[in-house]
């Protein structure tokens, strides 16, 4: 058994990106050529999940047309010699069931979660935050596993200075980290002022939920910021049963800021061979 579904929450306004996503939705901003929500296909595509539910809003139809078949482009490619382009825009959405719904109102990550529950089911599912971009599939698949083993939630965790915490979630350990990195959690709080925050733990925006997350989002009252917080539907799991986090050192970029975004563009610029060496001369020409 492994995990199948993943739900993309990708209905935000990208407010933090004003002017560019006033009319281009931040998840395909593009990292060098390759829009920021491919790479967050590929992650799960990589932990073994072959359904993506992306939570749109309907005033963003292009993210939904990122995933449409383009058969007439296709065909000019391979009629214009560019067929190793051509098969990459044929696996786009080809590779992995793809549904959308639809958030149309912003009332927190909590709601845009609970509006994926008729496409994901009851079996346990992934959350990946859209603007955060992972280096690879592997904290995704430690986790999943925690989840099947323990049969309970499990929230990714970096540690962080304590002056940042008050932009996350942050848990109340209830234990000690084992070797993997695995830590049971006792409770959690959604962006608490510094002096009382938890720990210095945050959740990073990878989650597999069990699939009672669903009646507890339903239950939920606007939390901080005035927000259905999906920490608050998860502290209920915790004060019911297991729960835990998997701290990782995994390189993490927050793509959802122009400085972010640009570097997490340089990053994987220099770890393309195909241009490498240009971007290289490029940067040392300018610093
Ligand atoms: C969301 C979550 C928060 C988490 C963060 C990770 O916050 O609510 O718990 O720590 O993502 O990036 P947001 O960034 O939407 O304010």
């Amino acid at each position: 058994m492994s995990i199948r579904a993943a739900v993309i929450p990708a209905a935000g306004l990208g407010t933090r990106f004003l002017p560019a996503t006033k009319a281009v939705p931040k998840e395909l901003l593009p990292i060098v050529d390759i829009p920021a929500i491919q790479y967050v296909v590929d992650e799960a595509v990589g932990a073994g999940i072959d359904h993506i539910v992306v939570v749109s809003n309907r005033a963003k139809p292009a993210v939904e047309a990122y995933f449409q078949p383009s058969p007439d482009l296709i065909e000019r490619m391979r009629r214009n010699g560019r067929d190793q382009l051509a098969d990459r825009l044929a696996l786009i959405g080809k590779e992995v069931k793809v549904t959308i719904c639809y958030q149309d109102e912003p009332r927190g990550l909590g709601h845009a979660v609970g509006c994926a529950r008729d496409a994901v089911g009851d079996q346990p599912f992934a959350v990946l935050l859209p603007d955060e971009l992972m280096q690879d599939s592997s904290l995704l698949l430690q986790m999943g596993e925690v989840c099947l083993r323990s049969g309970g939630s499990v929230v990714g965790l970096k540690q962080v200075d304590r002056a940042k915490v008050s932009s996350y979630g942050v848990i109340d350990p209830a234990g000690a980290i084992d070797d993997a990195g695995v830590i049971a959690i006792r409770t959690m709080v959604e962006k608490p002022a510094v002096a009382d925050a938890p720990s210095d733990l945050i959740i990073i925006g990878r989650y597999v939920l069990t699939a009672d997350i669903f009646d507890e989002i339903a239950n939920l009252r606007p939390g901080a910021g005035g927000e259905l917080q999906l920490t608050d539907a998860m502290r209920v799991q915790a004060d019911r049963g297991v729960f835990h986090g998997v701290l990782s050192d995994i390189a993490r970029f927050d793509t959802g800021t122009p400085l972010g975004w640009l570097a997490a563009v340089i990053d994987y610029a220099l770890a393309d061979p195909a241009i490498n060496d240009s971007v290289r001369d490029m940067l040392r020409a300018r610093v």
